[in-house]
């Protein structure tokens, strides 16, 4: 009997915070495909798979492009039309229109340019650290420390003068969150749209040492840098940020684990690793099938939507042992919690340089560190977000 999901799961178990919901691990349990009936009524697949998952991410007949989006998870919008993604924002489009984006930024991100970054990202880290010590416990995790370090650190890349961040950050948070109202939302986007078409204008008037000022350099027109800088923020920022609020949360939930981390700094590396598997913030993608496509003995027929579940894929027991347990000396690496293909994350190296830092300065400067409420009462972010975490991290040390 073929499984099916009959609808996206609207929360995780009381208790289980950093576990996928529990019908997607049934549902992996049934086999890595099951069917999935959209609320429009269109029939898709939910792929929780791992291997499956990383092949359909590698194949080219599976489609990104904005335009075939045209079925949502969670909401019936009916028959809707979509536009195809604007210039820049790559993270919606095939190739070839994906590479002439992608191609120039790669160089930038590379291991060897983000490893440069890091003496930077430890002061910004370690001023953090610093103004949460002054004011004394208890403090929001999220708000003294995971939102504003990969806030600052995006920035500073883009060249973001220091005197625009407060705003700016405030705005781009309310298109991330997913809890604005979407009148909110979107005047949000319109701002953030109108703070960037100003800051490309001013780059390519007055280049200074950043990213988006090399990129004027080339052929691509203010339009296309604009949609650039937008998708490096929005995929850079709200993700980073949940990974060391949720991560921090796992750690002390994790107090043997933690002791671990403290003891031996060498385990940063795998322990990053481990947690980005484990929480996999960025659980859900989609694809569209540009052709009849077989898969694990189904067919995804022309035109299908199929959802990727990355964070079951990331807990699928035939890929890793006892994988509902965070492991952070786990040797069985490959996760998928940066996608895998041509989008696989192009940020990824900054990610781990902020959380390598960023993790081990927190538990060595607080080794008290503790909940400040029960780990029951801590604010989850819904399923409906994109990306998740936790809306706000209560903690407390001694002084
Ligand atoms: C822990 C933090 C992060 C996680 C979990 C994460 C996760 C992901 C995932 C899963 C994708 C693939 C999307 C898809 O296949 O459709 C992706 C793409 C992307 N990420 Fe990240 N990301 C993180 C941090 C960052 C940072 C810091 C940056 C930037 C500066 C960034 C920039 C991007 C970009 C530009 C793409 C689109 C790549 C493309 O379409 O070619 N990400 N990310």
């Amino acid at each position: 009997m073929e499984h099916t999901v009959p609808t996206m799961p609207a929360a995780r178990r009381p208790g289980c915070p950093f576990d996928p919901p529990k019908e997607l691990i049934e549902a992996r349990g049934h086999g890595p495909i099951s069917r999935f009936p959209f609320p429009d009524g269109h029939e898709g697949w939910l792929v929780t798979g791992y291997d499956l998952a990383r092949s359909v991410l590698a194949d080219p007949r599976f489609s990104s492009r904005k335009e075939l989006m045209l079925h949502h998870p969670l909401i019936d919008y009916g028959d809707i039309e979509v536009p195809p993604a604007p210039p820049g924002e790559f993270l919606l489009m095939d190739e070839p229109r994906h590479s002439r984006y992608r191609k120039p930024l790669v160089g930038k991100f590379t291991v060897r340019r983000m490893r440069l970054l890091t003496e930077r990202v430890e002061q910004i880290t370690a001023e953090h650290l610093d103004a949460m010590e002054k004011a004394g416990p208890p403090a929001d995790l999220v708000t003294a420390f995971a939102k504003p370090i990969p806030a600052i650190v995006i920035c500073e890349l883009l060249g973001v003068p220091y005197e625009d961040r407060g705003l700016f950050q405030e705005q781009v948070e309310s298109f991330l969150s997913g809890e604005t109202s979407d009148e909110d939302m979107m005047a949000a986007y319109i701002a953030v749209q109108g703070y960037l078409a100003e800051l490309v204008a001013a780059k390519r008037a007055n280049p200074t040492d950043d990213v988006l000022s090399d990129l004027t350099d080339g052929d691509l027109t203010d339009e296309e840098l604009k949609g650039m800088a937008l998708i490096l923020l929005s995929a850079g920022f709200d993700t980073t940020a949940n990974m060391l609020a949720l991560g921090t949360f796992a750690l002390l939930r994790n107090p043997a684990q933690l002791a671990a981390l403290r003891a031996d700094p060498a385990l940063a590396d795998r322990a990053v690793e481990e947690l980005l598997r484990y929480l996999s913030v960025a659980k859900t993608f989609m694809r569209v099938a540009l052709e009849d496509v077989e898969l694990g003995g189904r067919t995804a027929k022309a035109g299908t939507t199929v959802i990727l579940s990355l964070n079951t894929a990331n807990r699928d027991p035939e890929r890793f042992a006892d994988p509902h347990l965070l492991d952070l000396r786990r040797q069985d690496g490959g996760h998928l919690a940066f996608g895998h293909g041509i989008h696989q994350c192009l940020g990824q190296q900054l990610a781990r340089v902020e959380m390598r830092v960023a993790f081990p300065a927190l538990i060595n400067r607080f080794p008290t560190l503790r909940l400040a409420v029960p780990a029951e009462e801590v604010a989850l972010r819904p399923e409906t977000a994109d990306i998740y975490g936790v809306k706000s991290l209560p903690v407390t040390w001694d002084a």
